[in-house]
């Protein structure tokens, strides 16, 4: 009688504890989709890869990479944002997506600090700003000269209205004069940056993990770091402070997210991921090769990046009222 009692009160037990709890015990029992907001072979992208790899390895499971672009970054954002919140389909977003993206879509269709539950930060990059190998600029004063005399003669290449491309270089040129250049939008930098190497755009502020071979090669020609720190691995490259524009300092961040609601222990389990891929010797180099810098462990939390966001929120929504037409 008793043994029937305790089995009777295991199952009861078992059947209360239907849904979050027992979908995090199993989980993850399927390959995990990470939507990139942008196209493939750009910095979101490159940076995303890397990470999934060794996230597939600590999961046990396929993490794969959906590129869906478009407005900035906004499209495949939304596309998160409805997606179930069961642990399947992440969004890798960024200060674009999270942050400047409410400074130019007034009714953006997400709130970044409501609609997704943070995950963890992965890394800060800087911007570096390239220019098309034969524009006749040879540094930052000599692009910011141009874009006040003549800003209709060039052609500025970025990753979509309201990605990180777009708002850093909208930095500069506002600092110039009430024209502005020719606006060239791509699905993502990383096109964006083909098109400069080709000769159809003439300047484009890149993330610097997406620059850093194209630089090294020739193919841009890099003339300032847009912050107040060189990079380490293209030392030679001035910043925007040693050219006299202490003001153009942008420094993007990226991070890991899921659909709001995502019940905790999954969001737990992604995270212990996500860590030991970022704890991963091979991954650091990765990136550091490429100029990405890690956020270090104690930074790497969902609290983290819910104040990371918060502050982004507080920083570019005030702006929407005076977005203009592009
Ligand atoms: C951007 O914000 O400009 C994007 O990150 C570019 C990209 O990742 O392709």
């Amino acid at each position: 009688m008793r043994r029937g009692v305790i089995t009777t009160l295991a199952l009861l037990i078992c059947c209360c504890m239907s849904g979050p709890l027992l979908a995090a015990a199993n989980y993850p029992i399927r390959s995990i989709r990470i939507i990139v907001p942008f196209a493939a072979g750009g910095p979101t992208d490159t940076i995303t890869r890397i990470v999934a790899e060794r996230m597939s390895l600590a999961l046990g499971q396929q993490v794969i990479i959906e590129n869906v672009v478009g407005a900035g970054g906004t499209t495949g954002t939304i596309r998160a944002m409805r997606s179930p919140a069961d642990g399947y389909t992440l969004l890798l977003g960024h200060m674009g997506t999270h942050g400047a993206a409410l400074a130019v879509y007034p009714n953006l269709a997400y709130d970044p600090a409501k609609d997704f539950t943070p995950i963890s930060p992965i890394s800060r990059i800087q911007t570096i700003v390239v220019a098309r190998p034969d524009l006749p600029v040879t540094n930052l004063a000599d692009l910011v000269a141009r874009l006040h005399a003549a800003p209709e003669t060039l052609k500025m290449a970025h990753g979509g209205v309201g990605s990180i491309s777009f708002a850093a270089c909208s930095l500069l040129v506002a600092s110039g004069s009430e024209h502005r250049p020719t606006m060239k939008a791509y699905q993502g930098t990383g096109p964006a940056i083909e098109a400069v190497a080709a000769g159809q755009a003439d300047f484009l502020c890149d993330q610097l993990v997406n620059a850093v071979p194209k630089v090294r090669s020739g193919a841009v020609r890099a003339l300032a770091i847009a912050g107040p720190s060189r990079s380490p691995i293209l030392p030679e490259v001035p910043t925007a402070v040693e050219a006299g524009y202490a003001a153009f300092n942008v420094a993007a961040w990226n991070g890991l997210f899921g659909p709001k609601n995502l019940p905790p222990d999954i969001a737990a389990v992604l995270a212990r991921a996500l860590d030991k891929a970022l704890g991963d010797a091979d991954v650091k180099r990765e990136l550091a090769d490429l100029g990405g810098e890690i956020l270090a462990p104690r930074e790497r939390t969902a609290a983290e990046l819910k104040k990371i966001v918060d502050e982004e929120v507080a920083r570019w929504k005030p702006l929407a009222p005076y977005a203009t037409q592009r």
